[in-house]
């Protein structure tokens, strides 16, 4: 009986299909493995736009990747996100590896990178130095270290398999310039020794990932998304840091999470940052808190090259 069974599921498995009939048999499985990211994923297999799916639903697909467009649409129904799936995400006009080691970059990040490239006089200049903080895929800095591709950017995280994929991304754009280090936050560097940090840590409260939903929570990596019992200890740190380790008028940009504004505010205001202001994203969220460092630096340094 089960012999029987088996067979003609083989048989049926076998055949070629059309995408039409591929695509109704999966929307009927169902759960998160249907609607626009079935769609996606039916588009990336095909190798066509989403809104091409519907002129191909003739068109027949073997045996051997309808399996691979099942096997993909299982892992979608069990709450795997798209990104992991396909194995790529896209960033500004970036396209990025991504898997379970880090973070898939989120949209308002790419916010940040543009506020900080607003700022670009601060550390693209000659002898100018940028360190992203917790780079994950190296979203942040890659996208800086294309638009930018004289200045000096560094890339620190404490992953090592979080920077062996980011090398690899950065490895797809070799115009780009960029030194990685695996590091706890901004440990060990020097007094005075950027004109721009720029951050996305991990601000979630330790309460708050239990809370994530299982599509977060149980692929994403863990220390990408927790800071501690408050959220803020690692941003706490960073800026800590980052007062000691700028250059006088050098830049800190942090995103944090929507109800950390006037925390994180206060933090910069602390640890002695000038011009502290704290932005929106686009869905109109606390989303990013920007600082000067003093024009003569905590430690008294001098010589300031740049407003
Ligand atoms: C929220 S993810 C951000 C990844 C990427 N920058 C982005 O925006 O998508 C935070 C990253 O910080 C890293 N991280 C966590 N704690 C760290 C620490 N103490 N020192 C350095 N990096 C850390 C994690 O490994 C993770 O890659």
């Amino acid at each position: 009986m089960w012999r029987t069974g088996w067979r003609r599921w083989a048989r049926v498995r076998g055949r070629r299909v059309t995408v039409g009939a591929l695509w109704a048999e999966l929307e009927q499985a169902g759960g998160n493995g249907s609607g626009r990211d079935l769609e996606w994923l039916l588009a990336s297999h095909l190798g066509c736009a989403r809104l091409e799916l519907t002129v191909r639903r003739a068109q027949e697909v073997g045996p051997r990747l309808a399996a691979r467009i099942r096997a993909g649409a299982g892992r979608l129904a069990a709450g795997e996100p798209l990104a992991y799936v396909l194995g790529t995400a896209a960033f500004r006009d970036l396209e990025l590896r991504v898997d379970r080691r880090v973070l898939i970059p989120r949209p308002e990040t790419e916010q940040l990178v543009d506020l900080v490239l607003a700022d670009a006089a601060r550390w693209a200049r000659p002898g100018g130095r940028l360190v992203e903080v917790g780079t994950g895929s190296g979203c942040i800095a890659l996208a800086l270290a294309v638009a930018r591709p004289a200045a000096d950017i560094w890339a620190v995280d404490c992953s090592r398999r979080a920077l062996a994929l980011a090398r690899r991304n950065a490895a797809a754009y070799p115009g780009a310039r960029l030194t990685f280090q695996a590091n706890d936050l901004l440990r060990g560097f020097p007094a005075g020794h950027w004109d721009a940090v720029v951050a996305n840590l991990p601000y979630i409260s330790s309460a708050e990932y239990a809370a994530l939903p299982f599509s977060v929570r149980g692929y994403e990596p863990r220390r990408a998304l927790e800071s501690g019992p408050t959220g803020l200890e690692l941003i706490a740190r960073c800026v800590r840091q980052a007062a000691r380790q700028l250059r006088p008028a050098g830049g800190l940009y942090l995103e944090i999470g929507a109800d950390q504004g006037a925390a994180v505010t206060a933090l910069l205001n602390h640890a002695g940052f000038e011009r502290v202001r704290c932005l929106r994203d686009w869905a109109d969220r606390d989303r990013f808190v920007l600082g000067v460092q003093t024009a003569v630096g905590p430690l008294g340094q001098e010589n300031v090259t740049h407003a």
